[in-house]
């Protein structure tokens, strides 16, 4: 399974360091196969050695290899460090920076382009989900415009927007009738974020088209998150 952290706007360069340090111990110690994926601020992006195999990438990042973007990062900054991995599509991005699906869809082009493997955020917000699964599935489906589906470094990240940081999770059965309506389009692996905790991770990856959890707030302190992979491990 993929369990992955977004750190946001959260830790600093040198405490990201120490808790890469301690997920690679974990890794080791517990020999976990997940599939496990972190993504620090672009401040705290480094060329980190692991014994184990962590996948480390961008949060975001603008589709240009270099230029005059005020604020943003480009390929050749992330490229500095070898990763090949980036979130696109954020509900955070869309929603406080105004990203349009046209922006989102061109950076899915741009770093599919560049062999990366991207992991795609789709989801709701509060008002399309109380008017039902099939304005729900409408919604995500124009969040879906433009994406190459069969990309075969692609993953999916389903998070309804009102779940995302709230302590709120969608309930087992919203998430598993989401998953399930969008596997009759979507082959790559889908994840689940919105509240994961230690205390849902296991009802949520046990659900049949979950193949994992992105998690925002749980996983800032590196023991839960730990907890969360071990979870994993034991299903
Ligand atoms: P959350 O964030 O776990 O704090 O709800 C999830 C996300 O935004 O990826």
């Amino acid at each position: 399974m993929i369990i992955a952290s977004n750190f946001k706007t959260n830790n600093t360069r040198a405490g990201t360091k120490e808790y890469l340090k301690k997920l690679d111990n974990f890794m080791n110690e517990s020999g976990s196969k997940q599939k496990v994926m972190v993504f620090p601020p672009s401040s705290a992006l480094d060329s980190f050695e692991f014994s184990s195999e962590i996948i480390v990438g961008a949060q975001n990042a603008y589709p240009v290899l270099n230029g005059s973007f005020t604020g943003e990062i480009g390929l050749e900054q992330i490229e500095e460090f070898n990763l090949k991995t980036t979130l696109v599509g954020h509900s955070e991005r869309r929603h406080i920076f105004k990203e349009s699906q046209e922006l989102c869809s061109k950076k899915f082009d741009f770093f599919k382009q560049n062999g990366f493997e991207i992991v795609y955020c789709i989801g709701e917000p509060q008002e399309v989900r109380q008017e039902g699964i099939k304005s729900v599935m409408k919604y995500c489906e124009a969040q879906l415009e433009g994406i190459d589906l069969t990309y075969e470094k692609l993953i999916i990240a389903y998070e309804p927007v009102w779940a995302i940081g709230t302590g709120l999770s969608a309930s087992i059965e919203q998430i598993d009738e989401t998953l399930t309506k969008l596997r009759e389009k979507i082959k790559a692996p889908l994840l689940y974020g919105g509240s994961v905790k230690v205390a849902n991770t296991r009802e949520i990856l046990q659900i049949r088209e979950c193949d994992g959890v992105l998690v925002g707030t749980a996983s800032w302190d590196i023991d839960t998150f730990c907890q969360m992979i071990a979870i994993a491990d034991e299903l």
